[in-house]
C-alpha cells in the first residue's frame, strides 16, 4: 500500500491497495480500493469510490460523493510538458455528486450540489444545482 507525504484528517478511512501521495485529505472521508490520489486537495466528509483517479490540479470540496471509477484528467493536450499547470485546475464544489465511471476533463468546475450522471464525459463547467449526463455531458432535469 504505497502511501507517502499526505496530510489526512481524523476519522478518515480507506480500503487496502491505494496509491496516495502528496495529497491533503480532510476529516471523515471514505476512500475505496484501487484509487489513486496525487497532489490534490480533498475536503471533509468526502466519499470516493473504488478505482478512481484524482491527480494534481484537482480540488474537491466538502460532502462530495464520487462514485466508482471516476477519472479526473489534468493535461488536456498531452504531453504538454507541464504546461497544463499554468491553466486553472478542476474544482468540485461542496455537495456535488459524480456518478460512477464519469470522466472529468481538465479545468472544469462542478458547481455546488450539482449531479453528474454515471458514465458522463464532462467537458464544460456544470452550474450549481444542475444535473448533467451523457457524452458530452449536458444538462438534464434536476434530480
Ligand atoms: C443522472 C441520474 C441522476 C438521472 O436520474 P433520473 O433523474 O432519475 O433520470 P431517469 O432515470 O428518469 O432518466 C432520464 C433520461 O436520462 C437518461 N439518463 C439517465 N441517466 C443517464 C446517464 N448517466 N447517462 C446517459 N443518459 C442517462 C435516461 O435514459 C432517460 O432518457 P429518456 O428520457 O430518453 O428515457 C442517474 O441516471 C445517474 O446517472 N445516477 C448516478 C448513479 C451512480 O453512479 N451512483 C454511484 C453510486 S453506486
Amino acid at each position: 500500500m504505497p502511501i507517502r507525504d499526505i496530510k489526512i484528517g481524523i476519522g478518515t478511512g480507506w480500503a487496502v491497495l491505494l496509491n496516495l501521495y502528496e495529497c491533503t485529505i480532510g476529516k471523515h472521508c471514505k476512500i475505496g480500493s484501487f484509487t489513486e490520489i496525487g497532489p490534490a486537495v480533498i475536503g471533509d466528509n468526502v466519499n470516493i469510490g473504488a478505482f478512481c483517479f484524482i491527480p494534481e490540479g484537482v480540488k474537491i470540496g466538502n460532502s462530495v460523493f464520487i462514485g466508482p471509477r471516476v477519472t479526473f484528467l489534468n493535461d488536456k493536450h498531452p504531453p504538454s510538458n507541464g504546461a497544463w499547470r499554468r491553466e486553472p485546475g478542476t474544482c468540485v464544489c461542496d455537495g456535488a455528486v459524480i456518478g460512477g465511471g464519469a470522466v472529468i476533463l481538465p479545468g472544469v468546475t462542478i458547481g455546488t450540489g450539482a449531479m453528474v450522471g454515471a458514465g458522463s464525459v464532462v467537458t464544460k463547467d456544470v452550474p450549481a444545482g444542475t444535473t448533467v449526463y451523457g457524452n458530452p455531458a449536458r444538462e438534464g432535469r434536476n434530480a
